[in-house]
């Protein structure tokens, strides 16, 4: 089930973030009112606002936020109150310049924007903890104020990781609480090898600046320092809101496509995640041939976007999420910033409700008339009219919807250290983690499939099928609980699970190590082919990556035509668990129809570009495409549109 939280109804609400300090107060104090006759219950205020809050060290100045809380009661709107910590003031930074962040390159990453800080800073650290303390203080009790979001997307502009100054330090520390002695550490990063081996821990570096390509198991041990130290400060954050805003919940706003921190352990002391959708923004900066980033250039890729819906349900268990952040028009940030489709707004919109979102949350109320962002659209253009996107929010009919339960059968699995590890060694130019993981889940959309993404230590009992695309880590513990789903369950496994231990070695007896059992064969070869060359399996295509097997109890359901891997496994089967080493959207859309169907879970192929999602018993049917689609029963969907059924 969805779990709803408490003081959340269970209904499908929509918000918008605004800021009463970028306005004239004469302008301003009207908006909530017409906030109101958008059907917009919840307003997220002061998330950047820290320099209005406090303009010099110890003397705050809360009389226009007390004035802003005050028109939003009085218009009996709902607040989502921020932690300011995204943006330190000047004030600080000049006091204690060691709070700014070191950049891969090694440069400091001055004062002028926003996120300059290193998360392990204890400087910085005294400096937020004191700053939400005086926020929750303030407003912790308000009654118009429903919950919080801790500072603004962990991860923004590359902000996780540091590479010097206080994280250099503190990864030292960290090492140490980690591996206990030098010997530990060196055995687990194989640093045998081209003599990296540490003789005292002030020799161990953040892994930039070498010559040749770092150690990919020091690479791994710094993502998950940095990622340890990202939800260290938002710990510290939660504890003080937890204890002076008792009954409000808390959130994140996560940002699609920031991954360098793990938002499964992040997410642990929040009440549900949040997620920020910029569709447009979002396909510019995938990794998608120019071809499709033009075919969704005004709409948004459907599973680029739906991944997120998944994964942020998916991060506490299966629990309603807000959109904090829903793009209504262009972005300022992407290569190119174009309009999209009208319609889009709605569809993005249905499209959360139709994965569990309770909340939409539209980026932002009026266009902004100062600084970085003031070609990025809003609801209200800058002259105060309501633009395209705020005439499609005003249309809408979602509001109030009963929101239950997403009934997926399926979970994918996911997780942010087997991703960091891939990336690190791609092997192949066209590879990356990510498009492994959305060739799996694309398939499973287009066949009409409700999937839950999941890590894979989570209890995965509910499920029929489970697949794990990318699963590169392994140790004993994690090879053991999933052999428990084999009995009652489907499991299929894609490419390269299994490469490497928990440490980031190989097993010493090859892969798939510890997993052995349960697949039933042994990595053979593995071929990370150049664009343009490709082999064939079972009469497929293969691009980019192919992997062979040797049966050791598995049967070999398809083998490779031709190339360096032919006559070897390339799809093998061992009970319930099946096992795809080949890059191919054809092969794995018959190979998980063919799961699909076996466990009972319906398969619907879908024409490109329209989509089915359900919600509780509601079926949102949702056209991406620029023109009229049919659906499987015949009838026809509308360009850029949704059609709710039940
Ligand atoms: C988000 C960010 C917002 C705003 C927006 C513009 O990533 O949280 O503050 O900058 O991008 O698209």
């Amino acid at each position: 089930m969805v779990t709803s939280l408490p003081s959340i109804p269970p209904t499908f609400a929509l918000g918008v973030c605004d800021y009463p300090e970028h306005v004239p107060w004469e302008q301003w104090r009207h908006y909530p009112d017409r906030q109101r006759e958008l059907s917009i219950t919840y307003v997220r205020i002061a998330e950047f606002a820290w320099s209005r809050m406090e303009p010099r060290e110890g003397e705050f100045d809360w009389t226009w936020l007390d004035d802003a809380v005050q028109v939003l009661a009085d218009a009996d709107r709902l607040i989502v109150m921020c932690t300011p910590t995204a943006t330190p003031p000047a004030w600080l930074i000049r006091k204690h310049p060691e709070i700014l962040p070191i950049g891969k390159d090694g440069n400091v990453r001055n004062f002028g924007s926003r996120k300059h800080y290193d998360h392990a800073s204890p400087i910085y650290r005294e400096h937020s903890r004191r700053i939400t303390k005086a926020v929750a203080v303030r407003y912790g009790q308000h009654p118009a104020v429903a919950g919080w979001q801790t500072d603004n997307e962990w991860g923004c502009h590359s902000t996780t990781r540091s590479y010097g100054g206080a994280s250099q330090t503190a990864f030292r520390s960290w090492l140490e609480r980690r591996y206990g002695t030098l010997e530990a550490l060196n055995v687990a990063w194989g640093n045998v090898f081209w003599s990296q081996e540490y003789t005292d821990w002030g020799q161990i570096d953040p892994p930039n600046h070498t010559v040749a390509e770092p150690n990919p198991s020091h690479v791994l041990d710094f993502a998950r320092f940095a990622s340890d130290m990202v939800n260290e400060f938002q710990a510290e954050q939660v504890a003080i809101l937890r204890e002076l805003s008792p009954g409000r919940w808390i959130t994140h706003n996560y940002m699609m496509q920031f991954m360098e921190f793990d938002h499964y352990a992040n997410c642990e002391g929040l009440d549900f995640a949040s997620w920020d959708s910029y569709p447009l923004g979002q396909v510019e900066r995938a990794p998608l041939p120019d071809t499709e980033k033009l075919r969704w250039a005004r709409t948004g890729h459907p599973d680029l976007i739906s991944w997120n819906h998944d994964v942020y349900r998916g991060l506490k268990g299966r629990r309603a999420f807000w959109v904090m952040e829903q793009g209504v028009g262009q972005v300022n940030w992407a290569a190119s910033n174009c309009l999209p489709a009208a319609g889009a707004v709605a569809l993005w919109t249905a499209q959360a409700y139709a994965h569990g979102a309770s909340c939409v949350s539209y980026f932002r109320w009026r266009a902004a008339t100062i600084a970085q962002e003031l070609m990025h659209s809003a609801l209200l253009r800058h002259d105060e009219t309501l633009d395209r996107g705020g005439e499609e929010v005003g249309g809408l009919e979602l509001p109030g919807r009963v929101n239950a339960d997403v009934p997926a059968r399926v979970a994918l699995l996911h997780d942010y250290e087997s991703q960091w590890v891939y990336d690190v060694q791609p092997h192949s130019q066209d590879a990356s983690y990510v498009r492994q993981a959305m060739l799996f889940y694309g398939v499973l959309r287009s066949l009409g499939v409700d999937v839950d993404i999941r890590h894979p230590d989570h209890d995965l009992s509910e499920y029929d099928v489970i697949v794990a695309p990318a699963l590169q880590l392994m140790g004993e513990k994690r090879a053991r609980h999933l052999a428990r789903y084999a009995g009652t369950c489907r499991l299929v496994f894609g490419p390269r699970t299994a490469y490497r231990t928990p440490t980031g070695r190989v097993h010493e007896d090859g892969q798939p190590g510890p997993l052995r059992g349960l697949v039933g064969h042994r990595l053979l070869n593995f071929d990370g082919m150049r664009p343009g060359l490709t082999v064939r399996a079972g009469g497929h295509v293969v691009e980019s990556w192919a992997e062979s097997y040797e049966p050791v109890g598995a049967d070999v359901l398809m083998t490779y035509d031709d190339g360096p891997l032919a006559g070897q496994a390339a799809v093998t089967r061992h009970g319930n668990a099946l096992s795809v080493g080949a890059w191919s959207e054809t092969l794995l859309e018959s190979v998980l129809t063919r799961v699909l169907t076996e466990a009972g879970v319906a398969v619907m192929p879908l024409p490109e570009g329209v989509r089915v999602s359900r919600n509780g018993r509601a079926e949102v049917w949702m056209n991406f495409n620029q023109e009229p689609a049919t659906l499987p029963d015949g009838s026809t969907i509308g360009p850029v549109s949704y059609q709710i059924r039940g």
